[in-house]
């Protein structure tokens, strides 16, 4: 009794949830995820982390040898590309294992194709879409899950555009847990939703959007005890930063200019945020990068909210963009992206349907491929290098959050030509037409192949 209390003292120490409104440390999380003082999010902090004992395992060059070892073994933990770097996430009690699909090692591509296109130099893609769901949200999933067992809730829940949702029922599988999934009807991909079926999710499909979705979760949390695992749980952000940290890790801790992300709740872009700031903190990397925030422009309450009040006030918006993944109007994390805007020099951008659709088919083209809402950021990349904030010499880095498969019915609507009806100027076609790749039905010859063949080899 008297050692069981000594441990959760000393795990109270280690990490703490701190509001990011007020300020207040919350003893409790409330079932909406909210503090309980002034309603806004929480965010886990390392307090131990400031002291100037840090221990020695907890130094630089202790650190990176730890993470680097564990990529040899076959333990589940270390397996995860998340859990390899557990001495930066809050830790689970005594006797809980986390559930684990082993999830994270995702790849960083080179893309000199798209560098070439956009005006840099040096271009990378680290490619969350590689995950075992097929999104980044495994990669918060793994350490939200994982506390939902712990506290002992028998359900969870989301509203989602759809990946939330397909990660999510897949991790209460695993951990033995009942998930109810809210999305709206008619307004997520087949293959998401496939997902959520699959992995035995209660799927309901709700007569409005996402932001509508989450305005019944929250009344649903209020009266059954369900552990809700949107974005907004703090438990989901750490997870996510581990995407930073592995970037990172590849670049062997050099910094580079700019990362770049899409943005619909804005959690992702504050993980990674809240990822860079501690690695500076903790002395693992020297400087920050300017963390950069792309939306489509049919949903772009962000880059209204910096535009028109310097991020002092959220401006929501009706959204509408075929980037289905990030129709959000109303964002959950705004506070927390914009803190990281300020922290870090970034900046925010929207991008046309047009111009996603065409960096899409460019980053596919790259053999790498990716779904809508991924493709925003390149497609931001290249204005922001028109506008100079991005320079030529400048190293970026892409993340690209979910898997080409995610959305085949909008690559296959591309390239038919039958993405856009009618509203295209001459310019905008053409450089879309460059990129179309439509199937070509055959007689089963092989003069009608080699046809073929000699026409693609002359447009080249
Ligand atoms: N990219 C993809 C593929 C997404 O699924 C999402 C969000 C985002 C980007 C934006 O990330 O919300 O952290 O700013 N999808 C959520 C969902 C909302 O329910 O699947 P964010």
């Amino acid at each position: 009794m008297i050692e069981q209390t000594a441990v959760a003292s000393k795990l109270e120490q280690a990490y703490q949830l701190r509001c990011v409104g007020c300020g207040q440390v919350a003893a409790d999380m409330r079932q909406n995820l909210r503090c309980l003082s002034c309603g806004e999010l929480l965010e886990v902090i390392f307090p131990a982390w400031n002291s100037a004992q840090r221990p020695p395992e907890m130094q630089p060059s202790a650190l990176k040898a730890t993470w680097k070892q564990r990529r040899g073994s076959t333990l589940p933990q270390d397996e995860s590309g998340v859990w390899r770097f557990r001495e930066l996430l809050p830790a689970l009690q005594p006797g809980f294992e986390p559930i684990t699909l082993r999830e994270g090692n995702t790849p960083l591509y080179e893309m000199p194709i798209c560098a070439r296109i956009a005006g840099v130099e040096t271009l990378y893609a680290k490619h969350q879409g590689m995950n075992p769901t097929g999104s980044f949200k495994d990669t918060g999933m793994t350490t939200a899950a994982s506390f939902a067992r712990q506290e002992g809730y028998r359900w969870v829940a989301c509203a989602s555009t759809g990946n939330t949702s397909a990660s999510m029922a897949a991790y209460a599988a695993r951990g033995g847990l009942r998930s109810l999934v809210l999305i709206p009807d008619g307004k997520i991909t087949w293959s998401k939703l496939s997902q959520s079926l699959d992995y035995g999710a209660l799927t309901c499909q709700l007569k409005t959007d996402f932001d509508g979705c989450m305005k019944v979760l929250n009344d649903v949390v209020r009266r059954m005890p369900i552990y809700m695992l949107n974005s907004m749980n703090p438990y989901r952000a750490e997870g996510q930063k581990t995407a930073a940290f592995e970037l990172l890790e590849k670049l062997d801790w050099q910094v580079p200019d700019h990362i770049i992300a899409p943005g619909g709740n804005l959690a992702n872009s504050s993980a990674i945020g809240k990822a860079v700031m501690e690695l500076y903190e903790l002395g693992i990397i020297s400087s920050l990068p300017k963390i950069s925030v792309i939306q489509a422009a049919g949903a772009n309450p962000l880059v209204r909210t910096m535009r028109e009040n310097g991020g002092k006030k959220l401006v929501p918006v009706q959204a509408e963009t075929m980037a289905s993944a990030i129709r959000i109007g109303n964002p959950a994390s705004w506070r927390k992206a914009v803190r990281i805007l300020e922290r870090t020099a970034g900046t925010v951008e929207d991008v046309t349907e047009q111009e996603i659709a065409l960096a899409k088919a460019e980053i596919g083209a790259e053999g790498i491929g990716c779904e809508p809402a991924s493709a925003v950021t390149f497609a931001g990349l290249k204005k922001l290098v028109r506008s100079g904030f991005v320079r030529k010499q400048e190293s970026v880095v892409l993340v690209l959050t979910g898997h080409v498969l995610k959305d085949a019915e909008y690559t296959l609507k591309f390239h038919r030509g039958d993405l856009f009806e009618g509203d295209l100027d001459q310019k905008e076609s053409a450089a879309l037409a460059r990129q179309q790749r439509a199937p070509i039905v055959l007689e089963a010859t092989t003069d009608a192949v080699l046809k073929a063949l000699e026409q693609a080899e002359k447009k080249l």
